[in-house]
């Protein structure tokens, strides 16, 4: 497991353990790439990056491939054991060494682990309590980690986010990602909530979220938006882009970085 030295002096306590939620479609996965960078780049690595969404996303926002997934290689640990014979969930739970083994890419400032999805009917396990147990087990190998979560509180409900010390919500300019707010808000401690909102004219914050106290805005991008369409790795975006340098500026005043 990755444990290189930690770089950075002003390393907070306890560690951040990050998870940015929200409703669909909101800017969760922008956020997570580009919080992702700025915290390697002020050194609290190495970061563990976790894509929680089945669907993924994070992976290309940080301009990595296709990567074998926690469910994938579990999935295929079971296939494989079946043609043996039975399999018992006993043998699926011994193997989280080798889920993550397999499913864990590593780089030099970062790990990557995406939960992926499960193929099983009437799991023995879900793909979200197969990552909890990940996480419990890897978490101490890191400087940080942050979570691009599944949309919603699904997640929050079934206790990924156990570990977590700090969400990022995203909302947008919309009621209901407010509505996904306070759902969240009511789930968890709301000190360790920090409210991020995303493509949201200044002007019009206040009719949507009156009573929010909101850490930063990130505006819409252009640019930004031309890197999603193309495919390009947002981590590649100009150190001057303006949607990078809110994000910079949010994690500094929540104390961050
Ligand atoms: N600040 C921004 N400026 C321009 N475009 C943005 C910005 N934030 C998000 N987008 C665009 O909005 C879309 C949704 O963003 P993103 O995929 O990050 O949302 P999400 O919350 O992760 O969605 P999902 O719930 O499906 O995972 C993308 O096409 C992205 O390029
Ligand atoms: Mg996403």
């Amino acid at each position: 497991m990755t444990a290189s030295v930690i770089e950075h002096n002003k390393f907070i306590t306890p560690k951040p353990i990050i998870s940015v939620c929200g409703k669909g479609g909101v800017g969760k996965t922008v956020f997570s790439a580009l919080l992702g960078r700025v915290i390697i780049e002020h050194g609290l690595k190495p970061l563990l990056l976790v894509d929680a969404d089945p669907v993924g996303g994070l992976v290309s926002a940080i301009g990595e491939k296709a990567v074998k997934t926690l469910s994938g290689v579990r999935d295929m640990f079971i296939e494989e054991t079946r043609k043996g014979g039975r399999v018992s969930s006993r043998q699926i739970a011994d193997q989280l060494d080798y889920f993550i083994l397999n499913a864990l890419v590593e780089r030099n400032d970062y790990s990557l682990l995406a939960m992926g999805h499960t193929n099983e009917k009437g799991c023995f396990c879900s793909a979200n309590k197969l990552l909890r147990s990940a996480l419990d087990e890897i978490i101490s190998a890191f400087a940080s980690v942050l979570i691009d979560a599944e949309a919603g509180i699904e997640q929050i409900n079934r206790d990924v986010t156990g570990n977590v010390n700090r969400i990022f919500v995203v909302i947008d300019a919309s009621q209901r990602s407010v509505d996904t707010l306070n759902a969240i808000s009511n789930m968890v401690n709301s000190s360790i909530i920090t409210v991020v909102a995303n493509k949201v004219l200044p002007e019009n914050l206040l009719n949507i979220a009156k009573n929010v106290e909101i850490a930063g805005i990130i505006p819409e991008n252009e640019i930004l938006k031309q890197y999603d369409r193309d495919g390009l790795p947002l981590w590649k975006l100009p150190s001057d882009n303006e949607a990078l340098i809110a994000v910079k500026n949010i994690a500094a005043k929540t104390g961050l970085i």
